[in-house]
């Protein structure tokens, strides 16, 4: 199943069950938001999840494109990706949390094929401020799927403040061995979907109120769950990167964790520009410019004279079209010049590293002005002396 046929398959089971779609938000959070980017489904839905109605009802379903940063290290693995797609669905104020866990359930084993065997779930065990999730724990015994109970894995908060709630997290066996242990023990355990029950609200001095409504919220990770069921070893190789597999090798051969980080920060890049980023110093511009960064970094340790003007525009179209995007050329164009930016700020770097006061170690003022006088930030200084 590829991950067109994923969405199809999720949403219409959702629409079966009463729910209406909505169209998925761009990755900038709505104002307001405690985050740079939108980093899960229910950010563009946080005033109805708060118990403002919602034009379309209490049943929603949708898919969004999200972008975590918290992950940037872990890229590279076979389940994270920068950006990413969030199959997800809405209970406000209308079903339980049971109800919700019940159609996951019933989707991923009859709808999908997944079998029940492989699956493992967690709830929350509670904690000084909230009692455990009893109803949810109850619902995975009826179904005779295992349940670990955690604490702090099994609370879900958008920010330090702010709806959140217990969730309970399903995940699938990804060993070539039978299931064995759980998902806070044996990480070939992977998380596909949580399912929260958004019934909190966190204020400034920590304490929790309860949302005017007992809410759902559940977050599926497309292109993970598309690479389990599709039998590839990690995300990268699900059909969503085959134009990226097919076309970069050929250009820049790469070893394999390097290719996935340029696949992914690429892929991301082009996605945070369609959006309407542009590169900065600071906030969301300082992301991007931070994904192209790391691309040339690797690019270039092998091959100074590797650029992105050799990039096919297939993948850049692709990507735009995938998302509803537009202006190949115009993110070429961008692409290109923080390119020739980069190029021009690490010449500058090499030059003044080279003066005798940089030679020895470098303390906090120096850093200070490499940053403030030359527009050297620290990662790049300590990478350009180690080269
Ligand atoms: N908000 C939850 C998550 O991101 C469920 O969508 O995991």
């Amino acid at each position: 199943m590829n991950t067109e046929q994923l969405i199809r398959t999720f949403v219409e089971y959702y629409e079966d069950h009463g729910h209406r779609r909505i169209t998925g938000s761009t990755l900038l959070p709505p104002p307001g938001d405690p985050v740079l980017f939108t980093t899960s489904g229910m950010h563009p839905l946080t005033p109805y999840l708060e118990g403002r109605p919602h034009p379309l009802g209490r049943r929603l379903v949708n898919v969004q494109r999200c972008l975590r940063t918290t992950d940037l290290d872990e890229v590279g693995d076979s389940t994270h990706l920068t950006v990413f797609e969030m199959l997800g669905t809405w209970s406000l104020g209308d079903y339980e949390g049971p109800q919700s866990l019940d159609w996951g359930y019933r989707l991923l084993t009859e709808g999908l094929g997944v079998d029940p065997g492989l699956l493992h779930t967690t709830v929350f065990g509670g904690d000084d401020q909230v009692g455990p999730d009893v109803s949810s724990l109850r619902l995975w015994q009826e179904r005779g799927v295992p349940v670990e109970e955690t604490v702090e894995d099994n609370w879900w908060s958008n920010g330090p403040v702010g709806p959140c709630g217990p969730d309970s997290e399903i995940f699938l066996w990804t060993g070539d061995t039978p299931p064995r242990s759980t998902p806070t023990r044996d990480d070939r355990w992977v998380e596909v979907w949580n399912h929260v029950m958004m019934r909190h609200r966190r204020l400034d001095d920590g304490s929790l109120v309860p949302l005017p409504q007992r809410n759902v919220d559940t977050g599926l990770g497309l292109e993970r769950l598309a690479s389990l069921l599709q039998g590839r070893p990690s995300v990268f190789e699900c059909d969503v990167f085959e134009p990226w597999r097919r076309l970069v090798p050929a250009l820049w051969p790469l070893d394999e964790p390097s290719l996935r980080l340029v696949c992914d920060h690429l892929r991301s890049a082009v996605v945070v520009v369609g959006d309407g980023v542009r590169p900065a110093n600071t906030g969301q511009g300082y992301v991007l410019r931070r994904l192209l960064r790391r691309v040339l970094t690797v690019l270039w340790r092998e091959d100074p004279s590797r650029g992105l003007g050799d990039l096919p525009g297939e993948l850049v179209s692709h990507t735009l079209g995938h998302f509803r995007q537009g202006g190949t050329e115009p993110v070429r164009r961008l692409l290109l010049e923080e390119e020739r930016r980069f190029r021009r700020l690490l010449e500058r770097g090499r030059k003044v590293l080279a003066r005798p006061r940089f030679r020895g170690p470098l303390g906090e003022e120096d850093f200070h002005y490499l940053h403030d006088t030359h527009g050297l930030p620290r990662e790049l200084v300590t990478s350009l002396r180690e080269e």
